[in-house]
């Protein structure tokens, strides 16, 4: 909850940033203006679907909000759409997709579609690069209540963005890969992106490992 509560107050600042505010004399406790998200998913899929609160909104094609079990104990976050995803509206679908679902299938051994898989940024970032701060944070919200809403027992960041933005952390995924990250309701597991076991097939090795880890930490809770 409070994390929500943090997350929406940074929107509101990237908001006014935008808007040209330099200076705030003073920031309120409570922000009672903030319109509150609704704690129904299909609701808020259709409220992100109308979103035009960053850049991001005016080059997407599709949103791409979230798919899988809506009561999911296992959820995995990455960074942001692709091309394929940005036309079909689904995560992770491209080469990438194809990655995750094997991770899914075969190492973990469930089906996709037991787990939610979402991103940190619910828009394609142009030629698919890094989404920026003021993108992610105006976005937050809309994952925060995702979590709150399907509350998953395990997370699993895939890269560092997704990671760092889950976290406030800036570690590289190296450094942090296959940790298991108490965050309250939640467990935390950052593992390597698919994309990135793509270009580098020697790290699939170490990725198998947080699988196993993520398979038996899901048999546990
Ligand atoms: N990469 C991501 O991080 N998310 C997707 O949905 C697809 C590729």
């Amino acid at each position: 909850m409070n994390r929500l509560y943090n997350a929406l107050q940074l929107k509101r600042l990237y908001q006014l940033k935008q808007l040209g505010v330099k200076y705030i004399p003073m920031v309120e406790k409570r922000i009672p203006s903030q319109p509150s998200l609704p704690n129904d998913l299909k609701l808020l899929e259709r409220i992100v679907s109308q979103c035009q609160l960053c850049a991001l909104s005016k080059t997407r094609t599709k949103t791409v909000f979230g798919e899988g079990d809506p009561q999911a104990k296992l959820m995995f976050v990455g960074e942001g759409p692709g091309a394929q995803e940005d036309i079909s509206g689904r995560p992770f679908v491209g080469r990438a997709g194809d990655v995750l679902t094997k991770m899914i299938e075969n190492a973990i051994e469930i089906p996709r579609s037991d787990v939610y898989i979402t991103n940190i940024v619910k828009c394609r970032p142009p030629k698919n690069r890094t989404p920026k701060p003021e993108e992610a944070f105006t976005c937050l919200p809309y994952l925060m209540k995702q979590i709150e809403i399907i509350g998953p027992k395990i997370i699993v960041a895939l890269g560092a963005t997704a990671y760092h933005y889950l976290t406030g952390d800036k570690s590289g995924i190296t450094k942090v890969r296959g940790e298991i990250i108490d965050m309250g309701s939640y467990k935390l597991v950052p593992t390597y992106h698919p994309s990135y076991l793509l270009r580098n097939p020697s790290a699939k090795k170490e990725s198998y490992q947080d699988l196993l880890k993520i398979k038996r930490l899901l048999c546990e809770n």
